[in-house]
């Protein structure tokens, strides 16, 4: 049984650097189409309120931590980072496997991390920039020398499928990154992180918990499902995706001119349209993939991230500033550059998807 300790008089400030990265996205594509078969709705409203055509749901036998599994063992072999070589993993996720115990532990063991520590970030939709905020503490600290940070969510299981105005908006998935404690100058260069419980109910899943129990009343209602006030979170929303990403673009010591790409929580488009225009940011400076998935919760940003990576539409040295919002209510946003200019890992992966794209 290994034991984590750490002597905290030997701990030195490192940069750390996003070395890796992978996603996981249930095979199953439910379309606006289908939806409109089950609930009162249409693909034309769908698409005009909430920019959202398609979105994953998982299979019988997919979880939480099997998809969050899958993304961290991609983000781990992009970093050619050793499963027995890793220290920390964090998983932001809503919808854990169980209340009890830790999805981290599953993931943890799912991966064969024996060395590692392993822990969950609830903070709903803000859970994955939470976690890689977090993550980066435990490295900039010389506490950990790397970390697997996940955001992974099967929100299909906690969604009422009667429900037109919350079952259009949720889909399934998971992404990871890998962090590895570097001298290198990129990491994580300023954040904000925040919350406010006065809007709790705003978005919940009444039952389920130890204010209401799990009992056949409660199932027979749907309290076990997504409850939102879509209205009041649209408006908090838009308000504090500008309010955190210029706080942490502060913070950062920067200026949004300074910033090359925003990865906003894929919620709704519009309200990443609002964002872009009180930000003063071009729309087509935003990774937006809210279109094929929906809203993956904890997921989002991560998922996001990982394919603008792959794609090579994020450069190594570029500055993003990733600003996700949630239930609680909580926000946090981070200015961070995954490499420094010159690291020689992005290189070599450059130079192999030029070489197999000729
Ligand atoms: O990541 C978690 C955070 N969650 C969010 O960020 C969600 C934020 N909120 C939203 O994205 C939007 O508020 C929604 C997409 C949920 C709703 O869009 P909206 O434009 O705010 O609609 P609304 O709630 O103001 O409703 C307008 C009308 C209502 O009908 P009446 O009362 O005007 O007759 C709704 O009943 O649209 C109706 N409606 C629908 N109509 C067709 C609500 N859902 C649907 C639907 N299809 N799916």
């Amino acid at each position: 049984m290994p034991a984590k300790t750490n002597n905290v008089s030997n701990m030195t400030t490192r940069n750390a650097a996003l070395t890796g990265w992978g996603t996981y996205l249930p095979e199953r594509v439910v379309t606006n189409a289908e939806i409109e078969a089950t609930v009162d709705t249409t693909d034309d409203w769908i698409v005009r309120r909430t920019g959202i055509r398609e979105r994953r749901i998982a299979a019988t036998g997919e979880t939480t931590s099997s998809m969050a599994i899958e993304a961290g063992k991609r983000a781990l072999d992009q970093a050619g980072l050793s499963v027995a070589d890793l220290q920390l993993i964090i998983v932001a996720t809503t919808t854990p496997d169980e209340l009890c115990p830790p999805v981290s532990s599953r993931v943890q063991y799912g991966l064969g991390a024996t060395n590692a520590a392993a822990l969950v970030v609830q903070t709903a939709c803000t859970g994955f920039v939470t976690a890689l905020i977090t993550a980066y503490q435990f490295i900039n600290s010389g506490a950990f020398p790397n970390a697997l940070v996940i955001g992974a969510e099967t929100l299909s299981r906690f969604v009422d499928w009667e429900d037109r105005s919350t079952c259009i908006l949720f889909g399934d998935g998971a992404g990871a990154v890998v962090l590895e404690a570097t001298d290198g100058a990129c990491g994580l260069h300023g954040f904000v992180m925040g919350s406010d419980g006065s809007g709790a109910d705003e978005i919940k899943i009444p039952a389920g918990g130890s204010v209401e129990p799990a009992t056949v009343m409660s199932v027979a209602s749907e309290q076990h499902t997504i409850r939102m006030n879509g209205r009041a979170v649209f408006k908090f929303a838009t308000r504090i995706l500008a309010m955190a990403g210029q706080n942490a673009v502060v913070a950062a010591g920067l200026t949004f001119d300074a910033v090359d790409w925003v990865i906003p929580h894929q919620a709704n488009k519009r309200i990443i349209e609002s964002a872009a225009r009180s930000m003063g940011i071009p729309e087509d400076r935003f990774v937006v993939n809210i279109e094929w998935y929906g809203n993956t919760s904890a997921a989002s940003v991560a998922i996001a991230l990982a394919e603008a990576l792959d794609s090579g539409q994020i450069q190594p040295y570029d500055k993003l500033l990733l600003v996700a919002f949630g239930a609680g209510l909580t926000w946090a946003a981070a200015v961070v550059q995954p490499e420094p200019v010159t690291s020689s890992h992005w290189h070599e992966r450059f130079e192999s998807v030029v070489l197999s794209e000729r």
